[in-house]
């Protein structure tokens, strides 16, 4: 039988998202419910190697609910790529007692979660995330106010382009997945979206679709660019001296990290951060908390990091289709 979890601990790794406070305050809170004692631990896998832990009780959390960033700070680190890295990472949380781990973060926090659960620490990881690019899970921390932070910008960028007839590239992140932009593109109307996973490269029929909307009389024409395609100001340049439709770029950057969480982050956050402790009181180790067909569930970790994931087809060719 599995040793009984007595201390855990709780960070949150790599990029920021709205909403891990809600799942911090969830872990804590639940935990304490458990009668297990739980130690933060600032700054991600960094703040490990630095022992920057703090003890934590149900007031520590008070408060953060509502509040966009981590109040356990994040970070990359890259000393804990490396195997010395994570020795010293499961060696640390041994010194102070920490028996299970719940690392809020994406794909590559997890990878570390993986490695310290393989050399005994009982980790767990929490979709946190506003790419919503992992694998397992229908749902990842942070997505729903990422796209509704883009939804309202890109509408008051519509606007002005209205106003002065112009063609919009409006950049949103995803550096390698276009959920943030297919959502935000079908939710504002734009003419065209473009994500990684299936931008071909083919400015021309770009052009054609700017040359295309004027004829048909649209005053606006909205391009929707993901980070990982990038490049927006140089094509702007280009759309505008192939068509003649005065043509801006904006580029929204990291204001969709931040902000208040909305409900739905919030909720899935409670939910989600409360099961990771849940799996640890159960004895679970080396498993990712994620969301199936309406349901919270667990996936063993590699087996998480060894799914992929794909842009719905169906989502997609719907875009396509009001946008003409
Ligand atoms: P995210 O968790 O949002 O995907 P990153 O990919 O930047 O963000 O990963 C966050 C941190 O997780 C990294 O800075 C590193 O400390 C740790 N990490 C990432 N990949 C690995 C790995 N393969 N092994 C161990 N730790 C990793
Ligand atoms: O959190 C995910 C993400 O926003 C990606 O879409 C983006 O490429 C990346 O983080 C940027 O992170 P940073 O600027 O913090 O390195």
């Amino acid at each position: 039988m599995a040793k009984a979890i007595k201390t855990i601990g709780v960070l949150t790794s790599g990029g920021d998202a709205p909403g891990m406070n809600a799942a911090i305050r969830a872990v804590v809170r639940t935990a304490i419910d458990k009668g297990l004692k739980v130690k933060g631990i600032r700054r991600g896998y960094q703040g490990l190697l630095d022992e920057e832990i703090i003890d934590m009780d149900r007031q520590s959390v008070s408060e953060i609910l509502q509040k966009g960033g981590t109040v356990l700070y994040t970070a990359r680190c890259m000393e804990f790529m490396t195997e010395e890295g994570q020795r010293k990472g499961a060696e640390i949380c041994k010194k102070h007692g920490i028996d299970g781990l719940v690392v809020i973060g994406g794909d590559g926090s997890f990878a570390g979660a993986q490695k310290l659960s393989k050399l005994g620490i009982n980790a767990i990881g929490v979709p946190g995330t506003i790419d919503l690019d992992i694998a397992c899970t229908e749902y990842t921390i942070g997505f729903d106010t990422a796209i509704n932070t883009a939804m309202e910008a890109i509408d008051k960028v519509r606007d002005t382009s209205t106003s002065h007839e112009r063609c919009s590239i409006i950049e949103v992140m995803g550096r390698h997945a276009g959920y943030i932009a297919l959502w935000c593109g079908m939710a504002t109307g734009a003419e065209d979206i473009l994500i990684p996973e299936r931008y071909d490269g083919d400015e021309q029929a770009l052009i054609n679709n700017v040359i295309a909307g004027r004829k048909l009389g649209k005053k606006h024409h909205i391009i929707i660019n993901a980070e990982g395609i990038g490049h927006s100001a140089s094509m702007a340049k280009r759309i505008e001296a192939a068509t003649g439709v005065e043509t801006r770029a904006t580029i929204l950057g990291h204001m969709q990290r931040g902000g208040r969480p909305t409900c739905k982050d919030r909720m899935m956050a409670a939910l989600m951060g409360s099961y990771a402790v849940t799996l640890l009181e159960e004895g679970k180790s080396k498993r990712v908390v994620a969301y199936k067909n309406g349901k919270i569930c667990d996936y063993d970790i590699d087996e998480a990091l060894a799914m992929q994931k794909d842009i719905d087809d169906y989502e997609f060719e719907v875009a396509k289709v009001l946008s003409r």
